[in-house]
Parts: C-alpha cells; structure tokens; sequence
C-alpha cells in the first residue's frame, strides 16, 4: 500500500440544482486521523460516502488505499469500514449476537472467535450477552465502531462518532479512536465538535461552501491567525475560534 490513504482531487457532487461539493480535495496519509469539519449540511456525510462507494460523484476522483472508488469499488470496499451517522447496532440482538452477525455476513471464518476479541477490546465483554437496546449511547457507539471492525480493514470512515453522546460518552469513544490510530489504522472522521478534532486529529480539514477553505494540523490552522495579545499574556487561538473565524471570512464566496 502507498503512503497515502486516501486521496480526493477536484470532487463534486450535486443534488438536483444543488450543488453540495464544488472541487474537494483531500489528502490522508497512512496511519492518520483525519477530521473533516464542517456545519450542518456541508456536505460531511456526501463525501464519506461517496469515500465508501455509496454514492457516485459527479466529478474530480477519489481513491482509497490506491483504488479508485468508481472504477475498483469491490477493492475499495474490501480496504474499509465505514460507521454511519446513524448506529447500525440491532437494538433487539445482544452485543455478541451483533458481532456474530456482522462477521457471518462477511464470511469470516471464526464469527464466535471475532466477536469475543472485540468484546474485550472495546471493553464490552461483561456486557456482552445483554441486548444491545439496553446499552448506553457511550456503549452502543462502541459496539457500532466494533462491528465495522469485523475484518481488520485499513482504513475506516466514522461519520460523526461521537453525536449525541454525553461528555463521558464522547471520551469512551476518544479513547477507543486513539486505541485504533496507534494500531495503525487510517481514520477519516467528521465531526461538528472544534473539540473532537483539537483532541484528536492529526489533520483537520475544514468544508465549507462546498470547498476546503483550510486544512492543516492544528499548529499550522493556528498560524492562520496571530495570537491576540492581553498584556504580555499570549492567548492561542482555539479551534472554535479559528473556525468561525474563516466561515466568517469567507461567508459569500
Ligand atoms: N440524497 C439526497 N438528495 C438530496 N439532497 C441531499 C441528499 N443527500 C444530501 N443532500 C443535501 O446535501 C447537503 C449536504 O448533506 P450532508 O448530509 O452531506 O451534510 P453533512 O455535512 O453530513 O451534515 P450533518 O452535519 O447534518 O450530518 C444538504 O443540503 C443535504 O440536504
Ligand atoms: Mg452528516
């Protein structure tokens, strides 16, 4: 596999006269985490899955671990997992059961085996022969993340993993991230919260307006705007503040 994980030139994407990516281009290396910033309705959720072979674009290219997503979408598909923005978890089933499922459906050789492994990984093995209806929104998210685990993909895609959690929710799923980036997985994912990202991310890229008006790590997001100073005190600018400083700046282009 190359050094980059994904890579995105020129996408566009409409939706009868409206249009949502006007020329996207985005850069992931291998081993990466990723986050794609942008309000309600930027057009997060259209990338990623245009990323997962969901949906086609209208134009530009996008290639995942060197397969293009239109003409190799079976390779591509082979390279991923992608956790939508809404969970996939069978509320009625129990965690396990879940697993089980999801591996028999991609044909693994050992469900059972798969599904107990990442019970103990996502620390969700006491709660394992529970219905998974009965999880909190923290466990849930989990069980979701670790049933697009089921097949050790490279690359996997979270569309705002972290919604609707509570703080101590979020941070179980922070951890669970930080646990799969430093296996060596490359994560791409998109989030609301300026926090998900400054805790997270090696890169952050921000859509707007259909376009990536600034991407960079979150030092070099930071030299887009000097510190303010307040006597002698040098105040870094937070990513809250760095983002609405561009959409602000650029609002009507
Ligand atoms: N299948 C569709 N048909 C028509 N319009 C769509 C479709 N999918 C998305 N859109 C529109 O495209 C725009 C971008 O939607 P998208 O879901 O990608 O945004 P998002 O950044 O994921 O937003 P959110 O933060 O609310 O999840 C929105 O205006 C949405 O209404
Ligand atoms: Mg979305």
């Amino acid at each position: 596999m190359t050094e980059t994980a994904i890579q995105v030139k020129d996408l566009r994407k409409s939706f009868k006269d409206t249009e949502v990516l006007k020329g996207v281009d985005i850069e992931v290396r291998r081993g990466e985490i990723f986050a794609l910033l942008g309000s309600n309705g930027a057009g997060k959720t259209t990338t990623v899955k245009i990323l997962s072979t969901l949906l086609r674009p209208d134009g530009g290219t996008a290639s995942v671990c060197g397969f293009d997503v239109q003409r190799q979408p079976g390779k591509v598909q082979q390279s991923i997992s992608l956790t939508g923005q809404f969970a996939a978890v069978d509320g009625i089933l129990t965690g396990r059961e879940n697993l089980v499922l999801i591996a028999k459906l991609r044909s693994i050789s050992d469900p059972a085996q798969v599904a107990d492994s990442l019970l103990e990984r996502f620390g969700l093995r006491d709660a394992a022969n529970r219905r998974a209806g009965t999880y909190s929104g923290g466990m849930t998210r989990r069980l979701d993340i670790a049933m697009s685990l089921v097949g050790t993909p490279p690359v996997i895609f979270l569309d705002e993993p972290t919604t609707g959690l509570d703080p101590e929710g979020r941070l179980e799923v922070w951890k669970t991230i930080k646990e799969l980036a430093s296996s060596g997985v490359t994560i791409l994912l998109t989030t609301q919260y300026l926090e998900e990202a400054e805790q997270l991310a090696d890169k952050i890229a921000i859509l707007h307006g259909g376009k990536i008006i600034a991407n960079g790590t979150l030092e070099e997001l930071k030299k887009l705007f000097p510190p303010a100073q307040v006597e002698y005190i040098e105040k870094q600018p937070s990513l809250e503040e760095i983002f609405l400083a561009i959409i602000g700046k650029k609002e009507g282009n």
